[in-house]
């Protein structure tokens, strides 16, 4: 599974910089071509030509080789790669790959790398429990990152608590097992909408809501890492795909919506509804801005939107799936099964307001999928990338 992929391995200065060693020989066997990247203080653990004599490379530590005056391109690295792992990661370094405190080029590679990262963290107790390492990590989680998260047991400090790195073995299983993942949909065909629509009043102002489409875009991303062929119908945002399999078709109001859903589903294996759909819209559009003091804009009146979820859910093929979202205040387990019902959805993923780091504008979310024969699955808060994973895991069946 691992053979040919392009691994850089970071490694940073703390005692357990000795088992990257096994890592790092673990990975080549596995037929991975490794490039080893190490903090100035990694050298003081381990030395680059033990590492350099396993990996086949020269290490890179510096930005510059001093003699020739050679550059280390972190870019190119960046580019190359098709995963990042740092390992150990200490509390300085994920510091600073939190905060973008790039001043080596470790963290220089780690900020330009294109491709997914993996931090195993390794640190005494007291410094993994500080406030300030519990949240850079949630903020490298928050970037999409993977976190390989530290063991409990025995430190170098003689002290036993939580904070051991993973085994060598543990890291390269969650490389393998990531990697399974990348043809889990291929062939499988996938429409997602995402973000908010606009329904617009006069040429200035629009009927619209807080979404940002973040959770939309995750989906889109992880659908189509794992081998789909994605058409994401995306309201007004400021995100881009990233990823070529990704067909974006921009729309503005619901109507808009759901003559590209229409269009795209029949050849869909799955719709994913994650678009926050304006449930009204103005009934008429004036041409000219409506003026404050001429009243007109106190009452305006409105017509209800499509469904397009429920237009879906409705007429859907025996083989295709449609998955909804549904955002709660309250009796939220109860409205979300009523959704689903009414709407004809297979599953609904359901999200609360009352939980902190759920719901628009984070980079974050605590789901709850609940499925049409009832059973339901509650997850912990996760970033979005996290969470657009468990959502496919779920709901599409793939070998
Ligand atoms: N949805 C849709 N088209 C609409 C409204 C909602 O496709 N016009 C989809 C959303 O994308 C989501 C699901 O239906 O997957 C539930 O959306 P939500 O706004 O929670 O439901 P509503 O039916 O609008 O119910 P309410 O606003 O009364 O809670």
């Amino acid at each position: 599974m691992l053979k040919g992929k392009r691994i850089i391995l970071g490694i940073s200065g703390g005692i357990a910089a000795y088992k990257s060693v096994y890592l790092l020989r673990l990975l080549i066997k596995a037929g991975c071509e490794v490039q080893v990247v190490i903090t100035p203080n990694g050298k003081e653990f381990i030395t680059p030509v033990t590492l350099s004599s396993l990996s086949g490379k020269p290490v890179i530590s510096e930005f510059f080789t001093a003699n020739t005056g050679e550059w280390h391109s972190h870019v190119d690295l960046g580019l190359w790669a098709d995963a990042m792992v740092i390992a150990p990661a200490t509390a300085s370094t994920i510091a600073k790959m939190a905060n973008g405190v790039a001043d080596n080029m470790l963290i220089t590679t780690y900020l330009s790398a294109k491709a997914p990262v993996f931090i195993a963290p390794a640190m005494d107790l007291d410094m993994m429990r500080h406030p300030s390492t519990v949240r850079n990590i949630e903020l490298l989680k928050s970037y999409g990152n993977h976190i390989i998260d530290a063991a409990t047991g025995e430190l170098a400090s003689h002290l036993s608590g939580k904070g051991r790195m993973r085994e060598p073995e543990e890291i390269v299983g969650e490389l393998e097992k990531f990697f399974a993942s990348g043809d889990k949909l291929k062939d499988k065909k996938i429409l997602i909408t995402a973000g908010p629509t606009h329904e617009p009043i006069d040429p200035v102002r629009y009927i619209g809501n807080y979404s940002t489409g973040k959770m939309g875009y995750a989906l889109a991303e992880e659908a189509a890492r794992r081998g789909a062929q994605v058409t994401l119908i995306s309201g007004p945002v400021s995100l881009t795909a990233n990823n070529p399999a990704i067909e974006v078709i921009k729309v503005t109001t619901a109507r808009e919506m759901l003559n590209a859903a229409q269009q795209s589903f029949p050849e869909a294996d799955y719709a994913i509804m994650a678009a926050a759909v304006a449930d009204y819209a103005p009934q008429n559009f004036s041409d000219c801005k409506i003026k404050r003091e001429k009243n007109g804009i106190e009452n305006i009146p409105l017509i209800k939107n499509p469904d397009i979820a429920m237009t879906l859910g409705l007429h859907k093929g025996e083989d295709q799936k449609v998955i909804g979202f549904a955002l709660e205040t309250d009796h939220e387990f109860q409205h979300a099964v009523d959704k689903m019902k009414r709407k004809g959805l297979d599953a609904i993923v359901l999200n609360s307001l009352r939980d902190p780091g759920a719901g628009f504008a984070t980079d974050t979310n605590k789901i709850t999928i609940i499925f049409a024969d009832g059973h339901s699955l509650e997850f912990p808060l996760k970033s979005k990338a996290e969470v657009a994973a468990d959502i496919l895991d779920s709901v599409c069946d793939c070998e």
